[in-house]
């Protein structure tokens, strides 16, 4: 979550951009799962999802995950 463009990308994976909930639960779920298990990795600085930057990434649905990752998370 250092990485900017990681925010927008737990909404862009296909499983979160199409899942039959809104943008507000969306932005919840996501939320949810870096405080539960991700806390001790998230940045001292981090601040949470908000509902409108969900609404928008997910609009952008990610057509290929995997490289995304590597342009943008390549020290993973
Ligand atoms: C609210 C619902 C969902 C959320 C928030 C969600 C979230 C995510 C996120 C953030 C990732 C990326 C993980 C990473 O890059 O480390 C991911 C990966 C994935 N999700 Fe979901 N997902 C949801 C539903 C689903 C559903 C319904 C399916 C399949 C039926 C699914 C299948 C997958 C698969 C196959 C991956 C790839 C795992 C990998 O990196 O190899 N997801 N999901």
């Amino acid at each position: 979550m250092a990485a900017q463009e990681m925010r927008g990308y737990l909404a862009r994976v296909p499983g979160s951009a199409q899942a039959p909930i809104d943008d507000a639960e969306l932005t919840g779920v996501i939320n949810w799962i870096l405080h539960e298990f991700n806390s001790e990795t998230l940045p001292p600085n981090f601040v949470d999802l908000t509902v409108e930057e969900v609404a928008r990434a997910r609009r952008v649905i990610l057509a290929d995950p995997n490289k995304y990752r590597e342009t943008y998370w390549r020290g993973y």
